[in-house]
């Protein structure tokens, strides 16, 4: 009989493990290594050891409405994309209304987690924990979830680039930067494009005398900003778009949102464009990198060779001297070093992982490591329900596979997910948002049921289908059913709009009148299109069809927000 469960972290992954195992009936008991809650996302002034780090200026790149708790939507007033700060703040009133607090021991580090002698029968662990003190307990529990985070060991590849001993210039990971402070005036390049380094890369490129952006590979890159200003994963992690996007043929769909997004800022021309296509891989989130190439502040250049005594080579032999620093934002190693080793046994030693949760060699299921996974939405609402999902494994309520069943399924996904991510290693870590949720809450028992939804709740289905796929989804039927989801969902779109209510907006003239003559003005438009392309065979006809269809587009949606 599972009860004491050891949570190993008190960041965000932690705080949703703690109240999952209470509303289960387990007993949660925390360790944090730090003195406070929300791990990566408390902002310190100066880099420390074995801890993650983030820079002053770091907000979200996934909105509140999308990114929150399924039982505790943040406040209305809140703006879309929080401020590192504020997103602490949430974390505070999360911990604070589900009294999570006296489940954590603070400054506590956990030394190891082994298997106990009788493991095959009990599933039990032996958890070693050192106190500010230095002094050691060993406490056992039946069950273990690791929450303890995978930015914390910086990747800084010196070595694969000779002469860098030589270098008179500064290097340094992005896990120490902090502000653009140091690099006013200065000449610096910024290795590496991904949200570390593009927003990294546009701080230091507005204070900079000149600032490189060097990447093997270039990037889509897409703004926070969806159609009409509101926030793009809203628009973007949505059940009907991800059916249609299944349906339609793959070049077509990859086709079209390029086109989208190269209207904005054609990335050959911006020199970004890399080899794959853009809805292989999960796209660089950033709003400001254009503008900042637009006025020449940032020039993007490609990989890094080599070093010179005070200047860098690039692999197209281009060579930028009086470099006064780099900044490596290289991405970060992932280890468990409290774990036992015989985890860590896939190819290049990371931890195997079934579902990205369980370990398939354990014999019993008692152990989960949450937030080991990337995605093209956030973390939070898929470690939460990793957590709904494992406190129904470690209580017999769900089983898994046999350990031969496990393996073969992560084979097979491992070789789907190499046609997008030919690296293994960051192959292994990608799920897909809704289907991975979706996967999930059917083990638990709380996926929708979107035809008893249609018949009983015909609003409802309409916001579930056609709307943002929000994490309240998940609450709306099953065990941990929440009162709230309904109305949550109802009004998701209201706390999306307060935060931008800060002035009364004088209301243009869009009388009926106006919206027809409008209406048949596009009809028209049509028409004529679609005569010319009859009539003239050289005309370039996917041209003209994506016109007409963007035209019909931008008619629907926007007679949808002014109806
Ligand atoms: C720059 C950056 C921006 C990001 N932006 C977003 C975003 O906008 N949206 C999003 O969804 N995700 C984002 N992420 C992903 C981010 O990882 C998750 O949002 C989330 O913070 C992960 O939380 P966690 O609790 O799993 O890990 P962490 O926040 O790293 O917390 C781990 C905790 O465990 C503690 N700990 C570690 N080892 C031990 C030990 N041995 N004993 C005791 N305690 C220990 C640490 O002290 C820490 O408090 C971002 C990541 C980075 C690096
Ligand atoms: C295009 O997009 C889809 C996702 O819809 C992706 O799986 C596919 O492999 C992409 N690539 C090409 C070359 O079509
Ligand atoms: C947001 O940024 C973090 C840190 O680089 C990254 O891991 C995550 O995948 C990003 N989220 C999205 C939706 O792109
Ligand atoms: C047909 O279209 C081409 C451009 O696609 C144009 O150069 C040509 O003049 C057109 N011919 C007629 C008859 O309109």
């Amino acid at each position: 009989m599972v009860r004491r469960v050891a949570v190993v972290g008190a960041g965000s992954s932690g705080l949703a493990c703690i109240k999952i195992c209470v509303d289960e009936g387990l007993e949660p008991i925390c360790f944090e290594s730090s003195d406070d809650i929300g791990g990566l996302w408390k902002f310190k002034e100066s880099p420390e050891q074995e801890r993650s780090s983030i820079y002053r200026s770091l907000v979200t790149n996934t909105s509140k409405e999308m990114m929150c708790f399924s039982d505790f939507p943040m406040p209305p007033d809140y703006p879309n994309y929080l401020h590192n700060t504020q997103l602490m703040q949430y974390f505070r009133l999360y911990a604070e209304h589900f009294g999570l607090h006296r489940y954590i021991n603070f400054q506590t580090t956990v030394r190891s987690v082994t298997q106990r002698p009788d493991f095959s029968l009990s599933g039990q662990w032996d958890v070693v924990t050192v106190n500010r003190d230095g002094e050691e307990e060993k406490h056992v529990f039946d069950a273990v979830l690791v929450c303890s985070g995978h930015y914390i060991h910086p990747a800084l590849p010196l070595s694969d680039f000779p002469g860098h001993e030589m270098f008179s210039g500064r290097c340094f990971h992005s896990w120490e930067y902090k502000d653009a402070d140091a690099c006013r005036g200065k000449r610096v390049v910024v290795v590496g494009i991904g949200n570390s380094g593009g927003d990294i890369a546009v701080e230091i490129s507005r204070s900079a005398k000149k600032t490189f952006l060097s990447t093997r590979e270039g990037a889509w890159v897409i703004g926070r900003m969806s159609d009409n200003g509101l926030p793009l994963d809203m628009t973007a992690i949505n059940r009907l778009n991800n059916v249609l996007m299944s349906l339609l043929p793959q070049s077509l769909t990859n086709w079209s949102a390029e086109r989208a997004v190269n209207q904005k800022y054609d990335h050959k021309l911006y020199c970004l464009r890399p080899r794959h296509r853009l809805l292989d891989k999960r796209p660089l989130i950033n709003d400001d990198i254009p503008g900042q190439i637009l006025h020449g502040a940032l020039v993007l250049k490609p990989n890094l060779k080599s070093f010179k005594d005070s200047g860098v080579v690039f692999e197209d032999g281009t060579v930028e001297e009086d470099i006064d620093a780099v900044v490596f934002c290289t991405g970060y190693h992932v280890n468990f070093p409290f774990l036992p080793p015989a985890l860590s046994d896939g190819p290049q030693g990371e931890l195997t992982l079934y579902k990205r949760l369980f370990p398939p060699s354990l014999l019993r299921p008692t152990l989960a490591v949450m937030g080991l996974f990337q995605t093209k939405g956030p973390i939070m609402p898929i470690v939460e329900m990793q957590a709904r999902w494992a406190a129904k494994v470690f209580t017999g309520l769900s089983r898994l596979p046999s350990k031969e069943e496990m393996l073969e399924v992560m084979k097979s996904d491992m070789k789907r997910k190499m046609k997008s991510y030919p690296c293994p290693r960051q192959a292994v870590l990608q799920v897909d948002y809704i289907p991975y949720l979706d996967f999930m809450a059917d083990k638990v028992g709380v996926r929708p049921n979107f035809l008893t939804l249609l018949l009983r709740d015909p609003v409802l289905w309409w916001k579930v289908i056609f709307g943002p796929c929000t994490p309240y989804q998940y609450r709306l039927t099953g065990p941990g059913q929440w009162a709230g989801a309904r109305q949550a969902i109802l009004t998701q779109w209201e706390r999306v709009t307060q935060p931008f209510r800060t002035r009364v907006v004088p209301e243009p003239d869009s009388g009926p009148s106006f919206l027809f003559s409008r209406w048949l003005l596009m009809l028209g438009g049509a028409v004529v299109t679609a005569v010319l392309m009859s009539k003239n065979e050289t005309f370039p006809v996917p041209q003209g069809a994506a016109r007409i269809l963007d035209r019909c587009k931008i008619f629907w949606r926007d007679s949808w927000f002014t109806g």
